[in-house]
């Protein structure tokens, strides 16, 4: 398993390339599966290992698919299985997605209940609650779930009980594909739900509404191939600006969207950074210590949690204390005792860790747990003085493309060394 080795208490400077967004291409490359004519996809992060698990998905079902560079070729090889294979399901929660467009198409699909990771149990209840109530019968079967729908899915209206990523993806997904109305209220409000519209007209469904919490889908039988670019990855970029407010230094983000981050930069601004639109991206610089900045995670457009890790890294090095609550997962504060070998003061109770700043962290072995778990650990290490070994890089690979090479190629002193 590869390490990175990380020489910390250098500050960034000069330009980083975002790269596309992993979230928005996960659900993108599965609604290929709702037209059997070619599609093409730019911008994708091909080298991350969840996009290449997505690719092999596709295959599995009956998909043909080249990769060129961060261009993605989907054609089809003939009829569609209408059976996810659980070696892949297991990798890659969001492989779920692909029940929805098999569903309605077909009016019968077969998927693995994915199991939990490291941030919680992952449950899919609010998806199966909506297909429900859009006509599905489900029956659970050795740890798969059947769904079937006959003649076919019925359009209507779901609520859902809590602003679901994923569900409001896999709706969209299968309502393209359902020749009748279906309304989505409560739905996930995340740019990516609207980079997935933007791709589902283009196969020629109707979509009104994405990015806001009531989405219309009007969707068609037959939908055609598209061609389409994937927004950028707002979570890497928000990585790198919080990275460049731990160590310091001034970083350019060729291709990231402030409109996505907004409550980020929001946060970043109060911590001291000064964040600024530049051209086709954004540009970030930091003097001294961050001031302690306390943040809740929600529901887009509140906090991401998946910046709640990196953030943490960057409260420990604040000038007094902090509050990070975590309301979106039930266990996403495993970094925090990673940190604390670092130096850090973080005390964690429940869905509350309580950061008092530090002055300087010191470099020492610490894990990864998970992606972005990962992330918070790398940049306390880019901070901190001396060296830090961060182990089980591959939770970071699922995330960010070549993370090492564009750290060093700013300043960052980061070694791969293959275990
Ligand atoms: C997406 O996961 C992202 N993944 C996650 O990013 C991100 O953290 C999350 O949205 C929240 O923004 C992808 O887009 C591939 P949810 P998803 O359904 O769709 C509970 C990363 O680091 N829930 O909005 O799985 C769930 O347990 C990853 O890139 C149910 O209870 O997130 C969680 O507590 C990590 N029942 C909360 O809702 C359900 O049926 C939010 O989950 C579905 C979800």
């Amino acid at each position: 398993m590869d390490q990175f080795v990380i020489e910390g208490g250098r500050p960034l400077r000069g330009e980083v390339e975002i790269g596309g967004s992993k979230n928005a291409a996960l659900p993108i490359l599965i609604a290929t599966l709702l037209t059997d004519e070619p599609c093409r996809l730019d911008n994708v992060p091909t080298r991350l290992r969840d996009i290449r698990t997505t690719i092999r998905l596709l295959e599995s079902l009956g998909k043909t698919v080249a990769v060129r560079g961060g261009s993605v070729l989907v054609s089809s090889a003939g009829s569609l299985k209408t059976q996810a294979p659980y070696e892949i399901v297991k990798q890659m929660r969001a492989s779920v997605l692909a029940a929805g467009p098999l569903l309605a198409r077909f009016g019968l699909v077969r998927v693995p209940i994915p199991g939990g990771c490291a941030i919680g149990l992952r449950p899919i209840d609010i998806h199966l609650k909506a297909f429900r109530e859009l006509g599905a019968r489900e029956i659970a079967d050795h740890g798969d779930v059947i769904l079937s729908a006959a003649p076919q899915l019925a359009g209507g209206r779901v609520r859902l009980r809590f602003p679901s990523v994923g569900a409001t993806e896999h709706v969209m997904l299968a309502a393209a594909a359902t020749p009748a109305r279906t309304i989505i209220d409560n739905a996930a409000r995340e740019p990516e739900i609207a980079d997935l519209a933007a791709f589902l007209v283009k196969l020629g469904a109707k979509v009104g509404g994405a990015g806001g919490s009531r989405v219309v889908v009007e969707g068609q039988r037959r939908l055609r191939g598209a061609r389409h670019r994937v927004m950028a990855d707002r979570i890497e970029a928000g990585t790198f600006l919080i990275a460049c407010a731990a160590a310091g230094g001034r970083l350019r983000l060729r291709g990231a969207r402030g409109a996505d981050l907004a409550a980020v930069i929001a946060a970043l601004k109060r911590a001291g950074a000064a964040v600024s639109a530049r051209g086709d991206g954004l540009e970030i610089e930091m003097r001294g210590r961050p001031r302690p900045v306390s943040i809740a995670t929600a529901p887009y457009p509140g906090f991401p949690t998946d910046l709640q890790a990196p953030w943490m890294a960057l409260m420990a090095l604040a000038s007094g204390a902090s509050i990070v609550s975590e309301a979106v997962f039930e266990n996403r504060f495993m970094h925090a005792a990673e940190l604390g070998r670092m130096g850090a003061s973080i005390g964690v109770s429940g869905a509350e860790a309580a950061i008092a700043g530090v002055a300087r962290l010191t470099g020492a072995p610490v894990m990864a747990c998970d992606l972005r778990a990962g992330a918070a650990l790398v940049i306390a290490a880019l901070a901190a003085k001396g060296r830090t070994t961060v182990q089980r890089v591959y939770h970071i690979d699922r995330g960010y493309e070549r993370l090492e090479r564009k750290l060093c190629e700013v300043g960052g002193r980061v070694r791969r060394v293959k275990r």
